[in-house]
């Protein structure tokens, strides 16, 4: 199989990580429920995996980085625990549902919610973002990157914005975690929600919140957390603040692994690899007479090309892309529906090819030979 669905998950990772599971799974108790050997060595596993992130993320204090399942949970948790009735909040049309859906939710309960659209291209007004800023707004929650198109928001710029104004940034990272160099307090993110499976190669089932200093985010989840048991509420110190019950430390010790190789191979690194790929693909295809590329290609992005056939559904294409020549890639609507909408593609949806670090070039070649062929018979 070629696999090209880098932006869904990646299946190939360091063979370190699947190592780390495994020894993980043999070696580990519950960390900070005991203080037997096998507690404490999933204690400071888990405690190394944190320091490790906050590093990698220039999160500034291990403690305040928080584990949870995947990028979904995280962004509840910040969501639900940063904003309350009255308060007001700016996002895109660029949104995956793990952003949009617990906005519209909350929307419900009374929080204003201000969605910048997106233009045919995939990209947002800063100006517009600026100007949406009223004397009840309270945050701006956005991806990092489209998960659809691969399209940047620029992080530094809002981040500039949110500082000017005293807004939070809650930041959605799942697409470049791993693939680009992340450092959240230069930033001025306030939150960053991070998926470990994707770019960053660890495990399905780990990812995190990383919350900067002097920024209180409300638990989502009330429950364990093995120190004052006695105390009816959640306890108020990071991380238990935002971890309730037994933590995947076996996941947790496979994303420590990972981080190892990222830091090894540096993400610079692997950004420009997994970009250079990117390019190649689109250049092989943008000019194929009936594909239509989406997105923007003019600047720095994220490793992701989205297009269709034609006039064909993207899931015919996917499908005979898998059972005709074993390429692997996303079709359908992404969890992403505003921005299908506003590349026009919500009936069609989007043929979605992702690239990856394990990818290698003649791969890119033959992905572009089968699209070519598509087109081809399509025409
Ligand atoms: N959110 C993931 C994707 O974009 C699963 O495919």
């Amino acid at each position: 199989m070629i696999y090209l669905d880098n932006a869904a998950t990646t299946l190939h990772k360091p063979p370190r990580v699947a190592e780390a599971v495994l020894w993980a799974m043999g070696t580990l108790g519950n960390g900070g429920r005991g203080v037997h050997s096998g507690a404490l060595t999933a204690a400071r596993t888990i405690f190394a995996a944190r320091a490790a992130l906050a590093d990698f993320f220039g999160c500034g204090d291990p403690a305040r980085v928080c584990f949870t399942a995947n990028s979904t949970e995280a962004l509840n948790i910040a969501l639900f625990g940063l904003l309350s009735p009255g308060d007001h909040v700016i996002t895109t049309d660029l949104e995956h549902n793990s952003v949009l859906r617990p906005l519209y939710k909350l929307e419900k309960s009374g929080v204003r919610l201000t969605i910048l659209p997106a233009d045919r291209h995939g990209n947002i007004s800063y100006g517009a973002m600026e100007a949406a800023i009223g004397p009840d707004t309270r945050m701006i929650a956005c991806t990092h990157a489209s998960n659809l198109t691969g399209n940047l928001l620029d992080l530094r710029r809002i981040g500039e914005i949110a500082r000017r104004h005293g807004l939070l940034l809650v930041v959605d990272a799942s697409q470049t975690a791993g693939s680009f160099p992340i450092h959240m307090e230069e930033l001025g993110v306030s939150v960053l929600c991070f998926t470990g499976h994707k770019g960053m190669m660890g495990p399905q089932g780990t990812g995190g919140l990383c919350v900067a200093r002097g920024v209180e985010v409300q638990p989502l989840l009330y429950g364990g957390t093995g120190v004052q048991s006695h105390e009816q509420g959640q306890p108020m110190d990071y991380p238990i603040r935002l971890e309730a019950g037994t933590l995947n430390s076996h996941g947790i010790a496979g994303l420590a692994a990972a981080v190892e190789f990222l830091n090894r191979t540096g993400v610079e690194t692997i950004h420009r690899r997994e970009c250079g790929l990117m390019r190649r693909f689109y250049e092989g295809v943008r000019d194929l007479p009936g594909v239509t590329v989406y997105g923007d290609f003019s600047g720095d992005r994220a490793p992701i090309v989205a297009l269709n056939v034609a006039g064909l559904d993207s899931g015919e294409v996917a499908d005979n892309l898998d059972r005709d020549y074993g390429i692997a890639v996303r079709a359908g609507a992404h969890c992403a529906p505003r921005m299908h909408a506003a590349l026009g593609t919500t009936e069609q949806g989007a043929v979605r090819f992702s690239f990856g670090w394990y990818n290698t070039e003649a791969e890119i070649d033959a992905a572009i030979e089968a699209v070519r062929a598509l087109a081809r018979e399509s025409s």
